[in-house]
């Protein structure tokens, strides 16, 4: 089975083997990396990534994993790009396709990305919409693997928005069989058939996933703690209300407690200490946290390999 030319537009599009697949070509490229042994997978090969939203980590993640595979990225400002100038993605994609090997997007609607993908002949990889954050949750769920052994049967609850974290995370829990519950305020559930869809995959791979409004609930026996900023890129307006709404779904020491004893806790980053996560608890794991943001890297150069 081979995955080359595979787009990846959410977690959905991989199936649970190839993402165990990108798993173990992840933990050789990390272990190949930090011994310093060269992996030019994708020799001569580029990336074009572009951006409609500010990014630390997938930027600069993808762009030296990219050098680091023997290969080169462009950074594409939106705004630069004629797309920003009204240009159709369609005629973008086919004009892209002429010249790179594969394109990471980050965009506000999946629909522009499902777009792009349909229209190129290259893949296409989401480095976050409004509805999916596919490469995040890959890695989040490396470093759970990492540090438990493996994904079956665990227990990842997530507080907070119920947007693309949570729905990426639903989708990655679905496919290795973890037990997802997420925990939003009345009002910011994800959309049911995002969840309906997840719950179906779930039962291929004896997981489960549960949408549920109380935090205390969510958080009780789980083997991980996630959490995201409350106001993702595009709600800033909506910062006091959001403030408000969510005031009970903090991670804290309380929250943790009720946790199972030495839960991991993780963040997508970046972090708004005081609103979503308490500075002590985010300290707390800051081990587990910066090694989340360190498998960005690993995961998308395991990507970008198998699909480009
Ligand atoms: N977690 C994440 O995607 O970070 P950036 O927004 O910095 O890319
Ligand atoms: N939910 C956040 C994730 C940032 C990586 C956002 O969309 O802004």
């Amino acid at each position: 089975m081979s995955m080359k030319g595979k787009d990846v537009l959410d977690l959905l599009s991989l199936s649970p083997a190839e993402v165990e697949e990108i798993f173990c070509l992840t933990a050789d490229l990390k272990q190949k990396q930090k011994a310093g042994i060269a992996h030019p997978l994708l020799q001569g090969k580029t990336l074009g990534m572009i951006f409609q939203k500010s990014s630390t980590r997938t930027r600069v993640s993808f762009e030296v994993g990219m050098y680091q595979l023997g290969g080169m990225a462009l950074f594409l400002s939106a705004n630069d790009l004629q797309m920003g100038r009204g240009e159709p993605i369609k005629d973008t994609g086919r004009v892209l396709s002429r010249y790179l090997d594969g394109i990471m997007i980050r965009t506000y609607a999946q629909k522009d990305v499902e777009e792009l993908a349909a229209w190129s002949s290259i893949p296409v990889i989401n480095g976050l919409t409004d509805s999916h954050h596919p490469c995040q949750v890959l890695a989040d769920l490396f470093t759970v693997r990492e540090k438990m052994g493996s994904l079956k049967g665990l227990k990842l609850a997530f507080l907070g928005d119920g947007f693309n974290m949570a729905n990426s995370l639903m989708e990655g829990g679905a496919r290795t069989g973890m037990h997802i519950v997420i925990a939003t305020p009345p009002g910011y559930e994800p959309k049911p058939e995002i969840v309906t869809r997840a719950q179906q995959a779930a039962q291929e791979t004896g997981g489960s996933i549960v949408v549920l409004n109380d935090p205390r609930e969510a958080a009780a026996g789980a083997d991980v703690l996630v959490t995201d900023v409350w106001s993702s890129m595009g709600h800033e307006a909506e910062h006091r209300a959001r403030l408000k709404a969510f005031g009970g779904y903090s991670l804290n020491s309380a929250m943790m407690a009720i946790a199972k004893p030495k839960a991991m806790v993780l963040h997508c980053l970046p972090a708004h200490r005081g609103e979503e996560i308490s500075d002590e608890l985010f300290e707390a794991h800051a081990d587990e946290i910066f090694e989340e943001a360190e498998n960005r890297l690993h995961v998308q150069k395991a990507i970008m390999a198998l699909v480009m």
